[in-house]
Parts: C-alpha cells; structure tokens; sequence
C-alpha cells in the first residue's frame, strides 16, 4: 500500500487551490437519477469517492461521462443522464466500500417509486445508523423492509405523498435522502429539524435549478412542493469547506502564510473562530481566506456540533495543530461515538492527548517527533499528516487511501506551498 513521508519543519507559504467539496458532490451526484435530462456538474472534485459513486450511477442505468479537463487542473465537469434505470438495486459490494451509496434510496423511490439498498454498515468513527432515513422516506408514505442487509422500499401507487417528520436528531444524510423523496411527491413534504451544513444549502439550489421548489432553505425547516418532473441542469459544485478547514490548520502548525484560494469564508465561520482564538491571522480576500500565523497556537475549547456550530469532521485537524499548543486545549465530540481514532497515532509522534469520554484533552508540548503512524479514517489521516509537517524528523503516514477518499492531489497542493512531502508507491 501507498504511503506519505513527510520531513517536517518546514513553514506554509503561498496559495492552495480549494477544490469541489466532496460531501456536497456525493449528494448532487444522485440528483442525476431524478430525471431523464442530462445534470452537468462543474467544479466536482477528483477523489476516489466520487469515481465510486460514478460507478454506482452507471450500475444503475445512468450515464456519466467526463468532459475534458488538463491533467493540470483541478475539479472536472461530469455528465450524468438516467435517461432510463436499468437498476433500482444498490448492492452490498458496492456500498460497503462507500457508506454514501445510500443516498441513491430517497431518488431512485421518488424518481421509480422502488429503491433496495444494501445497508451500509458502520465504520472507524460509529456505527451510522440510516434508522432516520427510513423514518422520514416512511413520513413521506414509502413502505419500508429489511431484509438480508438490505432496505427494500417501495412508494405504494409508484408516488410518494405529502407529509411531514421531525428528525429528533440532525442528520445530513437522512436530510439529504428525504429532501431527493420529496422533489417528486404528491402534496407537500415539511422537514423539521433539517441539517443546515452547506452541503445540504448546495443540494437544495441544484435541486432548485432542477426545477423543485424548495422554501426554507438555509433553516432547518424545509417545504417541498412536489413536482411532477425536474429538467436537467448545469451546477458549480460548492468549495470544500473541510478541505480548507485542514489546510488552514497545517499552515497555523507551520507557523506560515497561505491563501486558501476558492475558499468560501460565509461556510467556516465557526472554523475560522478558532483558528483566530488559537491566534492565527484569518483575513478575507478577493480569491479566498489568508490564514498566517506566528509563534505557537494559544490553546482552543471547542465542542462538535450540527452546523452551524463547528464541525466533527474538523476535530482531528484541529487537534493536530491544538498539540503544539501554548497550553491544554479542549475537544468535545458530541456527533459521533468513535471519532479519537487519531490519538493513539498522534501521541506515538510525542503528543499529550488524554481522553475520556467524549472529551479530549490535548496538553501542548515543545516539540512533536516523526514515527510511523497509520491513517484509520479520513480525518484522522490528515491530522497525522498535519502534526508530521511540524515534527521534527521523518513521518511516514501508512494505510492512505483513505486519504484519497476526500483530499484531492493532496501532497502537489503541499508540495506546491513549500512542504517537504512525497507519496511512496507501494509497487
Ligand atoms: C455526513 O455523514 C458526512 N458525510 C460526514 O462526513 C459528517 O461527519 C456528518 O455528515 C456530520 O456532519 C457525507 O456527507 C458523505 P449524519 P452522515 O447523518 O450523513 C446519527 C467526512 O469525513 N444518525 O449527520 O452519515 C449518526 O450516528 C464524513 O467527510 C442516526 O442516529 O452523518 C451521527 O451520530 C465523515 N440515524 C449523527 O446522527 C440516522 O439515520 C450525525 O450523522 C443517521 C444518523
């Protein structure tokens, strides 16, 4: 397997392109499958992700097609057209590679009025239930099975109807997942409690374009009037907000100065509060966000929560850099039940990370040192890659396809801003 070796020590400096978000791309993609029109999606990362769920698009009758692009540029324009479904099956091989497979169940029942799903499983960070995907596809009148690991639905008279369902817990998925049904019902669908991330306000303006009609967006009150058909339609994929979040904490540890070119500040307010209460200069600009910093970072408190309150898939980054810390620093992680998959590995670096519970406290110490460490999850891969750019000696980070999951052209962008940073083929 690949691995990433990192001599560190070296500062940040220059600017870093910020590529399509990922987690906004997984959930537009699947708007293909709403109608028999082409959706054109510029802007749309190169992660392996994405090529998964490309795969799954063309599994199930949908074409997807790459327009030209320079092996030099970042982010694609892809065409996927579901002129027809040859398929309203996503099988257990292909979703238990990718837990977002399972936003293909809200579109393929609004848009076939049947949809089986493998179950996703769980993964490094918690088990990740689908339960309030179920109930709210249900508010909606699907009839739900489960059977063998998979969720068979069907959509009784081949239509969703009007309802209406409360989540007791923020959940983008199943926001997403409900939001897909409901584009195409019969009445009028309300989701309360909705999850407000950007990525779900990037799903509701595609599905605007597309010609649904959506009000609320932004709150956590959504109504969807149903629609008989959507039309294709062409959409930027938003930046990615964690990218950028991650870069942000790599040039805090390096005590450097880059611009996070594309970056969208409106999307990472509360990020970009504690990279300032560490003490980093955070300045908007024309192209992005200027994130320099000088001496070591003050120690943060800071709590997981649904946006817009600061995000779980920033804790480990944020961690990352908090371990350089000028003093103890405080993690909460409210969203999931596992996600401290770092700790061990970051504290075989020299860190002083004690856990308990859901909190995490992280006592700064003079210097960190390059060992081996081995990525466990996606974020978790790039805190081990933030703490190695600022140890001293040679990190070499293991198991980093998990990586190329969510981090597009990762080590060019740091190389590109003075890292000293190479990929090892395995081969
Ligand atoms: C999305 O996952 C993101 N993934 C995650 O990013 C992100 O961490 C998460 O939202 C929270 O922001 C994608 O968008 C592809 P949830 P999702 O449903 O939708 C519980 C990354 O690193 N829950 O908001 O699966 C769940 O267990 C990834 O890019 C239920 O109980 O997250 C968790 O505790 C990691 N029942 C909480 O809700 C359900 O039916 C939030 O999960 C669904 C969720």
């Amino acid at each position: 397997m690949d691995q990433i070796v990192i001599r560190g020590g070296n500062r940040l400096s220059g600017r870093i392109p910020i590529s399509g978000a990922k987690n906004a791309a997984l959930t537009l993609l699947p708007c293909a499958l709403l109608t028999d029109e082409p959706l054109t999606l510029r802007n749309l990362p190169r992660l392996a992700d994405v090529d998964g769920f490309g795969h799954l698009l063309n599994q199930l009758g949908c074409s997807t097609t790459i327009e030209g692009s320079r092996p030099e540029d970042f982010g694609r324009v892809m065409t996927a057209r579901a002129t027809t479904l040859s398929s309203t099956v996503a099988p257990y091989d292909i979703v238990r590679k990718m837990r977002a497979s399972i936003l293909v169940l809200g579109p393929l029942l609004a848009r076939a009025g049947e949809a089986t799903v493998s179950l996703p499983g769980g993964c490094a960070i918690g088990n990740r239930p689908i339960d309030l995907h179920l109930k709210a596809l249900e508010a909606f009148g699907a009839e739900i099975e489960l059977a063998s690991g998979y969720v068979k639905a069907v959509a009784p008279g081949g239509r969703l109807k009007g309802g209406s369902y409360s989540f007791p817990v923020v959940s983008v998925g199943a926001t997403e997942n409900a939001l897909m049904a409901a584009v195409l019902a019969k009445g009028t669908c309300v989701l309360e409690n909705a999850a407000r991330e950007p990525e779900i306000v990037d799903l509701c303006n595609c599905l605007v374009a597309m010609g649904a009609e959506i009000n609320g967006i932004g709150t956590d009150r959504l109504v969807i009037e149903g629609v008989d058909r959507l039309h294709g339609a062409t959409y930027a994929v938003m930046p990615d907000r964690i990218e950028a979040g991650s870069y942000a904490c790599a040039a805090v540890i390096t005590q450097g100065d880059v611009e996070l070119v594309g970056a969208n500040p409106d999307d990472m307010v509360a990020t970009l509060a504690a990279l300032r209460e560490a003490g980093a200069t955070v300045e908007t600009t024309k192209k992005g966000i200027r994130v320099a910093m000088s001496g070591r970072p003050q120690p943060i408190t800071l709590s997981t929560a649904p946006h817009p309150a600061f995000p779980t898939d920033m804790q480990a980054q944020m961690m990352a850099m908090a371990t350089l810390g000028s003093g103890a620093s405080v993690f909460t992680e409210t969203i999931f039940e596992n996600r401290y998959m770092h700790v061990p590995e970051l504290t075989r670096m020299g860190c002083d990370i004690q856990v308990k519970g859901r909190t995490a406290v992280v006592r700064g110490v003079d210097k960190l040192v390059g060992a081996q460490v081995m990525a466990t999850d996606l974020r978790a891969s790039m805190s081990l890659i933030i703490a190695g750019l600022a140890a001293e000696g040679e990190t070499q980070v293991n198991r980093i396809y998990h990586l190329d999951r969510g981090y597009e052209r990762l080590e060019e962008k740091f190389q590109a801003v003075g890292a000293d940073i190479e990929r090892i083929s395995a081969d």
